[in-house]
């Protein structure tokens, strides 16, 4: 009271409105932390009694010059208006809580709730079977970014300004010279920036193409790059890494099948197969009875792709790999549409 009524003789109204507020802002906090009837009770005497806070303030009133007095005069009756309400409804809130507490009285014999146990996405899976398998091989997982310049996601891989890749139907520009990744290839001039051979990595993660979805294509979906440099690497090694990962990834009875591809940044490519897993290779609905699946494009690291990260293609070789993995996941457990992947279905994920 002392304050306000210094307030009201020194300062005039604005410093007697700042204080008004000060006063209400308080008082709600107050009445809105209050858990029972008692505090509420007190706190109803301490705002709204007659010796309360804003009768005090209402006596002040008068202490203002008389043209200040009618505006002064409403607001606090409106504060007092306004406590008066919130202190009603705050006893409402209280009242009700304790009856649901008498309603509802805890018993505890009852048996616990169970929270079923969160589980790695099929892709992730996925994604961590491939870097297992290579793992035992030597290489080492690596990550790069998703937003790519277009120096790393095409110039860089010999994907040249008039090749179709480029074309803006297939990518998704952020601007003039950025984009999501196509491809995780990118990782592949990242990486030979950085580090001398020789190298041995493997580079997995989300990629982006403006394709029309079905149920074998989504506009996002993952890969795992592959790349080894190192001096006398041939197309041999190759062979032998990836059917290595094949049979461990689908059995020892799989058989791998390599046929000419091209790629821009690697010479020789191949596009690798495999032999159904699900007709042994006679032909079914899931190969389109072919008895083939392809998984995976690959080839030898262009002489063109060295030279752009500053290796010497004289003195080193080596082999790159892409592996699509949801095609990998598709395939190891007989899931037939691409979009079940992204529609978080508890039902579908709970099975892996
Ligand atoms: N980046 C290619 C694609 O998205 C896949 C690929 C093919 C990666 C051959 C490679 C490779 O590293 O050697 O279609």
């Amino acid at each position: 009271m002392g304050r306000l009524k210094n307030c009201c003789r020194r300062r005039g109204r604005t410093a007697v409105q700042a204080e008004l507020e000060n006063v209400r802002r308080q008082a709600l906090e107050e009445i809105s932390s209050t858990a029972n009837l008692q505090d509420l009770e007190r706190l109803r005497q301490k705002f709204v009694g007659r010796k309360g806070v804003a009768a005090d303030y209402i006596k002040m009133v008068s202490l203002l010059p008389a043209g200040e007095r009618p505006s002064a005069g409403r607001k606090a009756n409106e504060l007092k208006k306004e406590l008066i309400e919130k202190l009603r409804f705050r006893e409402t809130e209280i009242k009700k809580a304790a009856e649901c507490r008498e309603k509802i009285p805890l018993d505890f014999t009852l048996p616990g709730v169970k929270h079923p146990a969160g589980k790695l996405h099929p892709i992730t899976q996925t994604i961590s079977a491939i870097e297992k398998i290579f793992g035992e091989l030597g290489f080492k997982p690596v990550l790069g970014p998703e937003i790519e310049t277009e120096y790393y996601n095409f110039e860089a891989l010999n994907i040249h300004s008039d090749h179709p890749a480029r074309d803006d139907q297939d990518s998704f520009y952020l601007d003039d010279k950025t984009l999501l990744r196509t491809q995780t290839s990118p990782v592949q001039i990242r990486i030979m920036e950085e580090c001398k051979p020789p190298v041995r990595i493997i580079a997995s993660g989300k990629c982006y193409r403006r394709d029309a979805t079905d149920a074998s294509h989504s506009s996002q979906f993952h890969q795992v790059e592959g790349l080894l440099v190192d001096k006398n690497v041939s197309f041999s090694d190759l062979k032998g890494v990836l059917k290595f990962f094949i049979q461990r990834m689908f059995g020892v009875q799989i058989r791998m099948r390599l046929r000419p591809d091209f790629f821009p940044f690697t010479e020789p490519s191949a596009d690798v197969s495999i032999s159904c897993p699900i007709c042994g290779g006679d032909g079914c609905s899931s190969c389109g009875w072919k008895g083939w699946l392809e998984i995976l494009g690959a080839g030898m690291v262009d002489p063109e792709v060295f030279k752009n990260v500053g290796y010497d293609p004289e003195l080193y070789s080596g082999f790159a790999f892409g592996i699509g993995v949801e095609r990998i996941a598709m395939l190891k457990h007989g899931i037939n549409d691409i979009r079940i992947f992204l529609e978080n279905d508890i039902r579908f994920l709970k099975q892996f």
